[in-house]
């Protein structure tokens, strides 16, 4: 059989790309660029040597911006008040691409590196099967014939070795790290203790905290249908205003300030807790925007709908169901939400944090005159009067009942 791989160049897929050529199968490797600090042509003729049948680096930036980034803005996802979706979101613009690929090459086996403990392995599948009903799947850290050879990182070290493996050069990372355009995540090693405050060192894309600017930056993001469309230092002339460019240009401004770091222990969808650890800059600049440009644009009672869809839109990214029908559903809400969400807001960054201090917006629903207190046509004083006694009918009601209730 023929299998479409996910491969990272480092050890863990290099050790899965020889496992599956031992089993027989004639594999062929996917490398998905959604933006991490990775040798992509190393990491290709890497998997040439180990005995690859073709390979695919595939640049989905792009695409992981614009289908899958900004969608989540639109709709404010965070899951469990606190994490931004960096890996979650990744994940089916990866798989996706890989099962098309599978299709493309009649490939009938698609195969990934993610363990049988996490979240990633059912976002890769729930994927490939939505997109590819009849593809089959080899996951090696669920499969009894792999985890029977390899019982612990000594058998992987060894079977490296033997099958010439360069092993990664330099100390590894003491952590599980997850690295893409939107984020990094840290996960598992020292952290697997939530007591312990990750080391400073540890952050690649806040920079350091001793080197985090004094001097404010005010940046200027410009929304049409709650989607940025452009960025810039406010005042300044030429913003940004391709999707990629734009959003590498908010992670380096972000990075100056510190924006964008979490610390949470969260709920995997398996049931497990974990710690984790996250940066993820310019979509923390991208939130504070968005939900202000919201404030002053989206209708009240919209936008009381709009965030009870906004958790459970979370949860089904987070759980791995970016393609399904509930998704679909939740998406064309959020995108009739937005088709009034025009205009600029001013975010001030500084020292980790970042505040919206300005905002303009062409359908405005703020009335400075009715803010004001003027006359204003439609607005009575007198009118509120009754209003606020029809309210508390029921209030004057249940008064009366604790009053007149015996306490037994
Ligand atoms: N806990 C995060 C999530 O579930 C990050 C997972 C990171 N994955 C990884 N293979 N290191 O989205
Ligand atoms: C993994 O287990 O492969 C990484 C962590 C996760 O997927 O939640």
């Amino acid at each position: 059989g023929k299998v479409v791989l996910a491969y990272s160049g480092g050890l863990d897929t290099s050790i899965i790309l020889k496992w599956l050529q031992d089993e027989g199968y004639t594999v062929i490797c996917y490398i998905a660029d959604v933006g991490q600090d990775d040798d992509f042509e190393a990491a290709r003729a890497k998997a040439i040597r180990l005995g690859a049948e073709k390979v695919f680096v595939e640049d989905l930036k792009a695409e992981f911006v614009t289908d899958f980034i900004f969608p989540a803005v639109q709709a404010n996802a965070i899951y469990e008040n606190r994490y931004l979706l960096g890996t979650s979101l990744a994940r089916p613009c990866i798989a996706r691409r890989q099962v098309q690929i599978a299709l493309r090459e009649k490939a009938q086996y698609v195969s990934h590196g993610a363990t049988g403990k996490g979240n990633d392995q059912v976002r890769f599948e729930l994927t490939y099967y939505a997109v590819a009903p009849h593809i089959k799947v080899i996951a090696p850290w669920r499969d009894p014939v792999f985890l029977k050879k390899f019982k612990g990182r000594t058998d992987l070290l060894e079977y490296g070795r033997e099958k010439g493996i360069e092993m990664p050069a330099g100390d590894k990372p003491p952590y599980s790290m997850d690295d893409n355009l939107m984020h990094i995540s840290y996960e598992s090693g020292n952290l697997e203790d939530p007591k312990n405050p990750p080391p400073e060192e540890m952050y690649l894309k806040t920079g350091h905290l001793v080197d985090w600017s004094d001097k404010p930056e005010t940046i200027r993001i410009e929304f049409r249908d709650g989607i940025p469309i452009s960025a810039a230092i406010s005042g300044e002339k030429n913003p940004e205003t391709d999707p990629l460019k734009m959003y590498l240009w908010l992670n380096e401004v972000a990075k100056r300030h510190g924006i964008g770091r979490v610390d949470i222990v969260e709920n995997r969808f398996v049931g497990i807790k974990s710690r984790g650890v996250y940066e993820t800059p310019a979509a923390t600049i991208l939130r504070c925007a968005h939900i202000d440009i919201e404030g002053i644009a989206m209708d009240r009672e919209v936008m009381r709908l709009r965030d009870m869809l906004s958790p459970k839109f979370a949860e089904l990214v987070y759980n791995g169901f970016w393609f399904s029908p509930e998704t679909d559903f939740l998406l064309a809400a959020i995108a009739k939400s937005q088709e009034l969400i025009d205009g600029w807001v001013d975010v001030l960054c500084y020292k980790g944090a970042t505040m919206a201090v300005a905002r303009y917006s062409p359908s405005s629903l703020y009335d400075e005159n009715i803010a004001s207190m003027e006359t204003v046509e439609g607005y009575e004083p007198g009118d509120a009067g009754g209003f606020i006694r029809i309210n508390a009918i029921r209030l004057r009601a249940h008064r009366e009942i604790l009053m007149n209730t015996p306490i037994d």
